[in-house]
């Protein structure tokens, strides 16, 4: 399966996809990253990984709409059939959710419903829960919202600070993410068999 990945920052969760494709645990190819940021980290990490990047920022472009038509027009010179959101911090709008219905995932660091937006980690800390955690999900219109697909807790213990808590989060992560991209390209594929 043909995939994207969309990052604004740092881009760790887009390297942790390539490396479960070039090590087989992905039945897919990282055809091109989108980047809403030209100085985003992800643009290194493409780099040194050999995946095409574009970036494209949405301020240079008239309306949301035409910045949506200008991603959709690089996706589809890729081909591309899965979109893969990996700390893409912006709403998706209706041109891309039309033309890829059911095939936007998001991850987001916390278990939603709780703590959606920005920051869900210092959220999560500094609301003192003891359990928090990680959930992949179908996107829709919503900030965070749309159907989940997976979730991992992770323990706050007394002692973590928003640090570890942190590394704690990027590492369930880096192995949820991967995993759950495979069972949804496997669920595609049922869907278009049927
Ligand atoms: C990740 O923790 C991801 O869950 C979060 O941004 C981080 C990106 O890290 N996404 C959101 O908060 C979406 N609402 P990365 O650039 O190193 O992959």
């Amino acid at each position: 399966m043909k995939l994207a990945v969309f990052a604004s920052g740092s881009g760790s969760n887009f390297e942790a996809i390539v490396g479960a494709v070039h090590a087989g645990d992905i039945a897919g190819t990282v055809q091109v990253l989108i980047c809403d940021k030209g100085d985003a980290f992800a643009l290194e990490r493409a780099e040194r990984l050999c995946i095409p990047a574009y970036v494209l920022e949405p301020r240079k472009y008239g309306s949301k709409v035409e910045y949506e038509e200008a991603v959709l027009q690089v996706l589809r010179s890729y081909e591309v059939e899965l979109i893969i959101l990996a700390g893409y911090m912006r709403l998706v709008g209706d041109t891309l959710l039309s033309a890829y219905e059911n095939r936007i995932i998001n991850i987001h660091p916390s278990l939603l419903p709780a703590f959606p937006g920005l920051d869900a980690i210092g959220q999560a800390f500094d609301a003192g829960v003891k359990i928090t955690g990680v959930t992949v999900h179908y996107v829709d219109a919503g900030m965070d919202t749309g159907p989940i697909i997976a979730q991992e807790a992770v323990k706050v213990e007394d002692s973590d600070n928003k640090e570890a808590v942190q590394r704690k989060i990027q590492a369930v992560e880096h192995s949820l993410y991967p995993k759950t991209v495979q069972h949804v390209i496997e669920d595609l594929g049922r869907r278009i068999n049927q």
